[in-house]
């Protein structure tokens, strides 16, 4: 069902062919290129302009957590860290958010933001597609079998179809499948 809201959900995250999205020792090497190349794909630089459209990230309390160790990838860009404990700030981009993830979009990031990602992780994507507050789907598919990890979905997601709006492949290898809810 598509929102009356004029901004946008989308739910971004990198996935391995079989749905993973975190490997149990957290390590991310498994999202680095292999060198392997796809001829017929296009280069990263169109990536880079999607995410300079983008007005707000909100994530997971443990997501925050992994990209501070990691090293911060979101910028400046205007940041809300959903989470039930009090945690430091650690930038002036971020807010931290603790209650109902409809309040939240309705009445804390719509009015603000046109373009809102949701980055993960799996915990959150998921209370999100539950609720019914997630606008676009864009995963991006590793051509890799990670055999044991992080699942993106559990058995919570409610049925519903979603329509194809975009397909890029890259020279990485890496897939990028856009959709919208139907
Ligand atoms: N491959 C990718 O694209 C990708 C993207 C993002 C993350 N990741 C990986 O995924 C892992 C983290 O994912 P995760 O699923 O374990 O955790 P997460 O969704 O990042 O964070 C879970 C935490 O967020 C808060 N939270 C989630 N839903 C909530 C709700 N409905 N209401 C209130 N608070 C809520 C809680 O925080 P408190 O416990 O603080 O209250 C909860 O413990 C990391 O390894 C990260 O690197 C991968």
């Amino acid at each position: 069902m598509v929102n009356a809201r004029t901004s946008t959900v989308t739910l971004h995250l990198v996935s391995s062919l079989d749905g993973i999205i975190a490997k149990k020792d957290n390590s991310v090497s498994w999202l680095d290129s292999s060198g392997d190349v796809y001829e017929k794909g296009v280069s990263d630089d169109t990536a880079k302009e999607v995410v300079k459209a983008i007005d707000c990230f909100v994530l997971g309390s443990r997501t925050y957590e992994h990209a501070l160790q990691l090293g911060w990838p979101y910028g400046d860009t205007p940041t809300v860290v959903v989470t039930n404990r009090e945690l430091p700030s650690t930038r002036k981009s971020i807010e931290f958010y603790s209650g109902d993830l409809k309040r939240l979009v309705d009445e804390i990031l719509a009015p603000r933001y046109g373009n809102i990602w949701l980055v993960g992780g799996a915990m959150l994507c998921q209370s999100f597609l539950r609720l019914g507050l997630v606008d676009e789907i864009s995963l991006v598919i590793v051509p890799i079998l990670l055999g044991e990890g992080l699942r993106l979905f559990d058995n919570s997601a409610i049925e519903s179809r979603w329509h194809l709006k975009n397909v890029v492949a890259y020279k990485t290898g890496l897939v990028e499948l856009l959709y919208r809810s139907q």
